[in-house]
């Protein structure tokens, strides 16, 4: 693990009159968690950290993907900023969760890119939060798969109160709360993924 994340579980949070909030949110919303100006930060030196990675294979080609949804945020504001130093490319990674049968497993059905695209490449996972792991084990799984000369994964927010499997994360930006989260990508039903910053539901939401 080469990331510091910067742990906001026991950190003050910010009422939604203290930053600009969609007048359609604020009821829904609890409090704000992290601002738009601090997650922006924080991506910028999660990139710088990547790209110094980069250096030290002189061979390296990296290419960033980006798991669907959430991450698009995310990814678009950390890939203008990472000045590899070898070749560059991306692509996208669909995932979503599904409960099988009568049990209350859930599994992940992911598709990565093609074999011919990422063979030899040095692939970087762009999640926006992970919470159990079995998303990101899945995804790497597969990733694993098609022969990428190597696999690491930035995380934008983790929810490692609810880990279930062990699993590496290379960059993290925030370790948060066990609560339901919004913003910054992150939807409940597809809503508020335009909120700029990241927040937590009310609950009456949830259960509304
Ligand atoms: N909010 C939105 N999506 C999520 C969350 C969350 O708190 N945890 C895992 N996926
Ligand atoms: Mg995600």
């Amino acid at each position: 693990m080469v990331s510091d994340p910067i742990d906001i579980r026991d950190q003050n949070s910010y009422t939604t009159d203290q930053f600009i909030v969609q007048e359609a949110f604020k009821p829904d919303l609890k409090q704000i968690l992290i601002s738009e100006g601090e997650i922006v930060s924080r991506i910028s030196r999660m990139a710088e950290k990547i790209s110094e990675s980069t250096t030290k294979r002189v061979e390296s080609e990296l290419y960033a993907a980006c798991v669907l949804k959430g991450a698009l945020r995310f990814f678009g504001t950390l890939t203008p900023k990472l000045s590899p130093t070898g070749e560059y490319s991306e692509g996208v990674i669909h995932a979503s969760r599904y409960t099988e049968g009568k049990t209350t497993e859930t599994r992940a059905e992911v598709s990565v890119p093609e074999r011919k695209t990422i063979e030899g490449k040095d692939v970087l996972i762009v999640e926006d939060i992970i919470d159990e792991g079995y998303t990101l084990e899945s995804i790497v799984e597969n990733i694993s798969a098609q022969d990428p000369s190597s696999v690491s994964i930035a995380v934008l927010f983790d929810k490692r109160d609810r880990r279930k499997v062990e699993i590496d994360i290379d960059y993290t930006g925030f370790i948060v709360p066990d609560e339901f989260l919004v913003g910054y990508g992150l939807d409940y039903n597809e809503r508020y993924r335009n909120l700029d910053h990241l927040a937590s539901l009310d609950s009456s939401v949830l259960k509304g």
